[in-house]
């Protein structure tokens, strides 16, 4: 795991979304596994400024969405599609048919998974996944004790995460079900580049980074990835042990790491 600390929460959007606008520009059909919350809006807010200001070109770019709602409109305002639209796909040049998110409508939402799953391998499959982490260690919506083999399927959310995520719901209920990207498939991404931020996720970040690989914190399962990065600022990095054995690793990094 590669462990980045910056000063502030800025940062952490601005470094990110560097690291996403340089994949890009080098790769025009880069495939994009995406998030939201937000710990991600910055990122979104840098990749909308890099396409503006420096035309950063998303025509080509693929994006599978990590996880949604079961049973919510896409237009209510609490949903990811809303969320996704109002951040990043309404404000950049992407290519609707190129956009993804796990199905939540239908039948038969087992047979829609394994399709979801299928479309990100004829894609050629991830190439860089965005990913926030919940304060207790969850990945998408990979709730403790989920298998960190599990693909995409259907979960059931803690009452602390439907809590965590009541904001943008006003009167209306959290739902309980959600479709998420499982570990297995959020593993399988070539990079996995996950952000965080504020005093709120310093425990979640210290478990997920120092802590024993467990199904109780899923974002542990990073440990087991080639190349993982997790960039945080001061307040979401306060509970690291090895914080300044990282912030030395940055300081000495070789040229060709750089
Ligand atoms: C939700 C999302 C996760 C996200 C988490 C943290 O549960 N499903 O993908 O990482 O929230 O969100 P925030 O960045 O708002 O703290």
């Amino acid at each position: 795991m590669e462990v980045i600390i910056v000063p502030a929460a800025p940062d952490v959007g601005s470094a990110a979304a560097g690291i996403i606008s340089r994949l890009v520009a080098a790769k025009p059909g880069a495939i994009l596994g995406l998030a939201t919350g937000a710990s991600v809006e910055r990122v979104y807010a840098g990749l909308v400024l890099a396409h503006g200001r420096n035309a950063l070109d998303f025509s080509g770019v693929t994006t599978f969405n990590l996880d949604e709602y079961v049973g919510l409109a896409r237009s209510h305002p609490a949903s990811f599609h809303a969320f996704m639209e109002e951040h990043f796909l309404g404000r950049v040049n992407i290519d609707r048919r190129r956009v993804h998110f796990p199905p939540t409508e239908g039948g038969d939402l087992p047979v829609a998974c394994e399709k979801f799953e299928h479309d990100i391998r004829a894609a050629g499959g991830i190439d860089l996944q965005l990913l926030g982490i919940g304060r207790d260690g969850h990945l998408g919506f990979n709730e403790p004790t989920s298998s960190l083999a599990s693909r995409t399927r259907i979960k059931t959310l803690t009452s602390a995460t439907r809590e965590a995520n009541r904001s943008r719901f006003g009167e209306k209920e959290v739902p309980l079900h959600v479709v998420t990207m499982g570990i297995g498939t959020i593993l399988e991404a070539r990079h996995c580049l996950l952000v965080a931020d504020g005093p709120a996720k310093a425990d979640a970040v210290a478990r997920m980074v120092e802590g024993p690989l467990s199904a109780m914190v899923p974002a542990s399962a990073l440990q087991m990835h080639p190349r993982a990065t997790i960039i945080v600022d001061e307040a979401a990095a306060a509970a690291l042990s090895l914080r300044d054995y990282y912030r030395e690793i940055q300081r000495n990094k070789p040229g060709w790491q750089q």
